[in-house]
């Protein structure tokens, strides 16, 4: 495994994003990912499976210190009294007395920056979260957030795969010493069966989803592929024994200009243009 480090914090490179696993099929992904090398688990209060996420970490028998742990809240939960609540039940939920990684899942432009993310950074001092960071988060809402957090925000989870440009954002999180941790990193299931992917997959052996997964990596980031199924969970981990050439990483940066974004709700801020 590689780690992307950011602020004192160290991140696996490849993390099994929990989205939309429910039940016993997320109590077994989590067990499994972590007994096949998977150090880095995204959840989050909106995704409904934060006791499954404790679950499957208990059952794997790895121990707790070794894993990352990210959870999140949401949106409608950033007044302080409204976060703490949220919080403390996410920690019951995951049957943890603190996580590694705290996130404002998006943020709500009616609530000051001042109050969102003073109430994160007092997570941190309460001793519940290890680590702060934001999600959904543009070149302006860091540098909002930057200039009245009393702690580093050790990341930007958002949206990155080929089929998008991300630039701009990219730099203002590098800027700010932030990690980027991608989500939707094979574009939500649109990267197997994509041309260029699997051509270029053929030529090391990878499938389509292994060569975005590499080429996310190769670009300093963090990923954090969703899957259940056994067989993509070990393929999901297994991109760090091959390196895609200049050319390669060049087609791929090509496809940027798809400009495909899978994640936009209503409560999305307004993206950075290309
Ligand atoms: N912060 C945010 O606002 C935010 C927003 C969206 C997502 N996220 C996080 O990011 C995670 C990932 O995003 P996502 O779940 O939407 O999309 P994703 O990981 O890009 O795609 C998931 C889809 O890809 C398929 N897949 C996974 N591995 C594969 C492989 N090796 N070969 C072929 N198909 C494969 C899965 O099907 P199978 O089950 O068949 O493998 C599933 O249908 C989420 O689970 C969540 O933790 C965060």
């Amino acid at each position: 495994m590689q780690f992307v480090e950011a602020h004192g914090v160290r991140i696996p490179q490849i993390g099994l994003g929990t989205m939309t696993l429910k039940g016993d099929i997320c109590v077994q992904a989590v067990k499994t990912a972590i007994q096949l090398g998977y150090r880095h688990i995204d959840t989050a209060a909106f995704y409904g499976n934060e006791m499954e996420n404790g679950e499957g970490l208990r059952a794997s028998g790895v121990k707790r210190e070794d894993v990352l742990i990210c959870t999140k809240v949401r949106e409608n939960n950033l007044l302080p009294e409204n976060f703490t609540k949220s919080l403390d039940q996410s920690l019951a939920n995951l049957q943890l007395p603190y996580v590694d990684l705290l996130l404002i899942h998006w943020n709500n432009k009616d609530i000051p920056f001042k109050i969102s993310i003073g109430a994160l950074c007092q997570a941190k001092k309460d001793g519940k979260a290890k680590h702060v960071g934001v999600a959904n988060f543009t070149t302006a809402m860091l540098d909002a957030a930057w200039a009245v957090t009393s702690e580093p925000l050790v990341c930007n989870q958002i949206e990155v795969h080929p089929f998008i440009n991300q630039d701009k954002v990219l730099a203002a999180s590098k800027k700010h010493g932030m990690a980027v941790v991608a989500y939707v990193p094979i574009a939500r299931g649109k990267v197997p069966g994509a041309e260029a992917l699997e051509r270029i997959g053929k030529t090391h052996g990878k499938s389509a989803a292994q060569v975005s997964l590499r080429y996310l990596v190769q670009l300093g980031l963090c990923a954090i592929p969703r899957t259940a199924n056994p067989a993509h969970l070990k393929e999901n981990l297994d991109v760090f024994d091959f390196k895609l050439s200049d050319a390669e990483m060049a087609e791929l940066k090509k496809l940027n200009a798809t400009n495909m974004r899978v994640v936009s709700p209503p409560h999305a801020p307004v993206w950075d243009t290309p």
